[in-house]
């Protein structure tokens, strides 16, 4: 039986598909392992949305690439983002045998079977990604259907994909050009697949997509929304926590979604919303189409409708053109959101983008790096504030597994491991308790915080 290691780079997004590969390649009678030194099989499933995304992928193949001097006949694929983006010129590297884009994920398991009966190298993306393919279409949402299963990382919950692709055509951003333009899928289809995940003892599902929150279906005289997802899921039998990503700021039908959270106990209220800045002119230059204040008037609007709502957002700092007053403005951004964490990013040039053929990358990396950490310093107090109002509360989580970092005075008794889960709110939580618990809820008493993290004892 041949080994198969599947490593992920990148978003949810991949991270499903990525589960979708191992579900198909298990089923075709391949075996998964963690372990480079006994796979057959490595498969790459990579990220494009930032330079740094590319070159870890890159520096993997290099060391690949050593691997195969005593071992030429392990196969490696690169599929996802950065598959569709370079296709070819990956092809090329000394290291790989095969290539596939993300829309060609269902051929994977003859891919990889030609790749290890042969020795040619096989390459496998879209020509035009920008061109809808129904047939293709059909092929993927087969594919969908037949092999969703959970995370394959952490135990009762599983991504659900909503919507493919994307047109916003936000300047700085790859995504349209690699994952293809908007296609929503069929609700029925959608409602069925988180039925079925039900049955596997599935506890929380993650609707998925780029712009979650514009998904919009047709059929006959009716259109169905996110808000009409929510409702129909929140009443499966099983599922626990409906939760949602990525929201984009200004879109038609926001407040009903926003009333079904308020709602439906099992809609979390947690909305992850980038701004990615607070100046207009910058928000303009992106081509993301709201203002600051709309941004704003938005969070307040979702904070009067779910009272305990918690909002995560996203910022790209280093935008071309970003002037110091443009960074101030980000900065009264992110104060007055109020935000439970915030990602953020240093602006990087991507190839074929608006923003890399018409505007010059002016905001020299060391002002990057500078913006970049003074952000997060702001967003880390923010944050260390609002978790302390924690202190003292029970909160019940979903846990996902042994906490990666030993963070409190752990037992070291089997049955007292270091834990750890999120709440509906995504907020992390860290506390001893059994490796039974992986997979269900508990609930925890608050007894410490800092930025990131919550910490807590087992509520008895
Ligand atoms: N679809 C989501 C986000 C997709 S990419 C949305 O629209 O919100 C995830 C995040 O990466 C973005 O929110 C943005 O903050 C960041 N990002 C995207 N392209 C980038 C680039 N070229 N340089 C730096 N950060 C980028
Ligand atoms: Fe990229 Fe903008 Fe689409 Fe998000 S909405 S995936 S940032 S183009
Ligand atoms: Fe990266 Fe592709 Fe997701 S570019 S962020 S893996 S859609």
């Amino acid at each position: 039986m041949r080994k198969v290691l599947v490593q992920t780079y990148g978003c949810q997004m991949n991270k499903l598909d990525s589960a979708l590969i191992s579900a198909a390649l298990e089923q075709a009678g391949f075996r998964l392992t963690d372990n480079t030194d006994e796979a057959d099989v490595v498969l790459l499933n990579t990220c494009s949305v930032r330079q740094h995304a590319e070159d870890r992928v890159l520096s993997h193949l290099g060391h690949l690439k050593h691997l195969k001097k005593n071992r030429p006949d392990i196969v490696v694929g690169v599929i996802g983002c950065m598959a569709q983006r370079l296709g070819d010129k990956l092809l090329q590297h000394q290291a790989v045998n095969l290539v596939c884009g993300p829309a060609q994920i269902p051929h994977i398991v003859d891919l990889v079977n030609e790749a290890v009966e042969k020795t040619q190298k096989n390459l496998d993306i879209a020509d035009n990604i920008r061109q809808r393919d129904l047939e293709n279409d059909t092929a993927l949402e087969q594919f969908e259907s037949a092999h969703s299963s959970d995370d394959r990382q952490i135990p009762s919950q599983a991504f659900v994909r909503v919507m493919r692709g994307c047109d916003k055509f936000c300047t700085y951003c790859v995504v349209p050009y690699v994952r293809g333009p908007e296609h929503c899928r069929p609700p029925e289809a959608i409602i069925e697949q988180i039925k079925k995940l039900a049955d596997q003892r599935i506890k929380q599902v993650t609707l998925l997509g780029q712009t979650v929150n514009s998904y919009k279906y047709k059929a006959g005289d009716r259109t169905y929304y996110l808000s009409d997802l929510l409702h129909t899921a929140s009443g499966i039998g099983g599922i626990e926590w409906i939760k949602f990503v990525t929201s984009y700021p200004i879109e038609d039908h926001f407040d009903e979604i926003l009333r079904v959270m308020a709602y439906s106990p099992k809609v979390c209220k947690y909305l992850h919303i980038p701004a990615q800045s607070g100046s207009d002119k910058i928000l303009r230059a992106m081509n993301r189409s709201y203002t600051a204040v709309q941004y704003l008037d938005l969070l307040d609007r979702a904070r009067a409708i779910v009272p305990d709502i918690a909002i995560a957002g996203d910022f790209i700092v280093g935008f071309p053109g970003e002037t110091e007053e443009d960074f101030q403005l980000t900065i009264v951004l992110l104060k007055k959101a109020q935000y439970k964490n915030a990602f953020i990013f240093k602006y990087s040039p991507r190839p074929g983008t608006t923003a890399d053929k018409r505007l010059e990358d002016n905001v020299p990396s060391d002002v990057k790096q500078k913006r970049n950490i003074e952000l997060l310093a702001v967003q880390n107090q923010i944050s260390s504030q609002m978790n302390q109002s924690f202190l003292g509360r029970k909160v019940q989580v979903l846990v996902e597994g042994l906490s990666k970092k030993p963070h409190l005075d752990s037992a070291g008794s089997d049955d007292n491991l270091q834990l750890v889960g999120r709440t509906a709110t995504d907020h992390i939580v860290v506390f001893n308790g059994p490796q039974s618990l992986v997979g269900r809820f508990a609930n925890v008493i608050i007894t410490k915080t800092s930025s990131l993290t919550l910490f807590g004892r087992l509520a008895t």
